[in-house]
């Protein structure tokens, strides 16, 4: 999968997606991500990028000059259609069904705003994927374009171990994932479930489905009742 980011922000993004899991899959090539300034391909003499909202209110307006131009030289730099999407707490929210959706894309193009907001007209010409990650208002899109990359990249074939993969799956069942535990057995006096020490692995898958059962319906009883399609599907 190719990935472009456009941002008036690139440096933001460069540490999160060179660390971890996202950085290794860069280094093994299961994934090229590249970010791009938005600012780079403004005509402006002063390379601005926004101006103040026609009919007046508060904040700046991202301009249309600037992102549809860069839309165009960064589709340019790769034959692979690219999947557009503005993230915009209007947009359709992510799930993890989402998710799995956007990692079957050959080419992901994000355009994170900044500002109050991008004129409408970007949205009318570019016919972007709209995505919310979440009922509330960031100061911008970067951290919901990395949270949208983060969780994409890590379901790309090869990216998460054989270890992980089975952990995926026991999330991908619609449920919570049950408690953990590691060394050592007691600590300040909390100890760890018999069960878990005993070496009986079909008790532990047992008492894992019975926990992660509990802890669903005790805090997100809303996935039972959606009978969990939000995570399986996809
Ligand atoms: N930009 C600002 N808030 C956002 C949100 N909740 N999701 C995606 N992009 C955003």
């Amino acid at each position: 999968m190719r990935i472009d980011v456009l941002t008036l922000f690139p440096e933001v993004f460069e540490p999160f997606f060179s660390s971890s899991i996202i950085g290794r899959a860069r280094s093994a090539g299961q994934v090229v991500i590249d970010c791009h300034n938005i600012r780079d391909y403004s005509s402006d003499p002063h390379r601005k990028v926004d101006d103040r909202p026609y009919g007046g209110g508060p904040g700046m307006v991202l301009q249309c000059q600037p992102v549809f131009d860069s839309v165009a030289a960064v589709e340019r730099m790769s034959a692979a259609p690219a999947h557009r999407v503005v993230l915009t707490p209007r947009g359709e929210r992510l799930t993890e069904v989402l998710v799995r959706r956007l990692s079957h894309e050959p080419r992901l193009l994000l355009i994170a705003g900044h500002y109050e907001g991008f004129d409408e007209r970007i949205f009318l010409g570019l016919r972007p994927h709209e995505i919310s990650i979440g009922d509330f208002v960031l100061s911008g899109g970067e951290a919901a374009a990395m949270v949208l990359v983060d969780a994409v990249v890590r379901l790309l074939p090869g990216v998460l171990g054989a270890d992980d993969a089975l952990h995926e799956e026991s999330f991908a069942d619609g449920l919570l994932e049950y408690p953990q535990y590691t060394r050592p057995r007691e600590y300040a006096d909390m100890s760890v479930p018999d069960v878990l020490l005993a070496g009986d692995h079909g008790k532990i898958a047992e008492w894992r489905r019975a926990a992660a059962l509990e802890l669903t319906k005790k805090r997100r009883p809303d996935l039972l009742e959606r009978g969990g399609t939000e995570m399986v599907a996809g």
